[in-house]
């Protein structure tokens, strides 16, 4: 099974606030994007294409390893990784989409992914629960109703597709359409998502504090 993993690394990290790329940001000492590429390949992925913001190419190309392809991201996350999607050769035979955002990904949750595709699956995605008691607010910020959190999770990267089956739901999908992930638009299709464990060490960098959290990680 040849596995080919998209990375979107073009998005800009107003949240994260440094000024720079956030797949560009030490984590450390390497870049976000370096970390997400390495967990895709210690966790199985064959070969690597990111999708990069359009101006920083030449950037990106000096912290990456030769042997990763780089492609122009778009405005939305949805459409870095449909032209990331373009750029995969045809011999995939199924395509992991990991957030460069996510750099503490272990190489193990990527191969749970990878092992339910082998399976048969065509669309997966790690999850992890909710632990907090999860409610939903009015207007006024007043709770209305809690949400019974047993059956509710939350969803990480990466999510792994049979190759033609995410294919075939981007060329259907809208040119402007603007979904959270790439289950999403499957889902669109019709198409079954099934779930694996994920990892909370795969959190997703967003804000300031998150950085901070993930440094302590690495230094110990
Ligand atoms: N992403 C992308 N192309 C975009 C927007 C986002 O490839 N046009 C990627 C980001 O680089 C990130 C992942 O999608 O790895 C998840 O997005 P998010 O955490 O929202 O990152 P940013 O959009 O960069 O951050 P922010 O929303 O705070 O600006
Ligand atoms: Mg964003």
């Amino acid at each position: 099974m040849h596995a080919v993993g998209i990375v979107a690394a073009a998005g800009s990290g107003l949240r994260l606030g440094a000024g720079r790329s956030k797949a560009l940001v030490q984590l450390g000492g390497r870049a976000l994007v370096c970390w997400a590429v390495d967990s895709l390949r210690d966790g199985g992925v064959n070969d690597v294409v990111v999708a990069v913001p359009v101006r920083e190419q030449s950037l990106f190309a000096t912290v990456l390893p030769m042997d990763v392809r780089l492609v122009a991201g778009g405005r939305t996350r949805t459409a870095s990784v449909r032209a990331a999607l373009a750029a995969v050769r045809g011999r995939a035979d199924v395509v992991l989409v990991h957030d460069a955002a996510r750099p503490l990904t272990p190489p193990d949750a990527v191969a749970r992914v990878l092992a339910a595709l082998e399976g048969g699956a065509r669309a997966v995605v790690p999850v992890v629960p909710v632990v907090d008691t999860t409610v939903v607010v009015d207007d006024s910020g007043a709770v209305a109703d809690t949400v019974p959190r047993e059956t509710l999770r939350r969803v990480q990267t990466p999510q792994g597709f049979e190759h033609a089956t995410l294919a075939a739901a981007y060329d259907r999908l809208g040119d402007d359409a603007e979904l959270t992930d790439d289950a999403a638009v499957v889902r669109a299709a019709g198409v079954q998502v099934v779930t694996v464990a994920g990892d909370e060490r795969a959190a997703k960098i967003t804000v300031p504090h998150d950085l901070e959290l993930a440094e302590l990680q690495v230094r110990r």
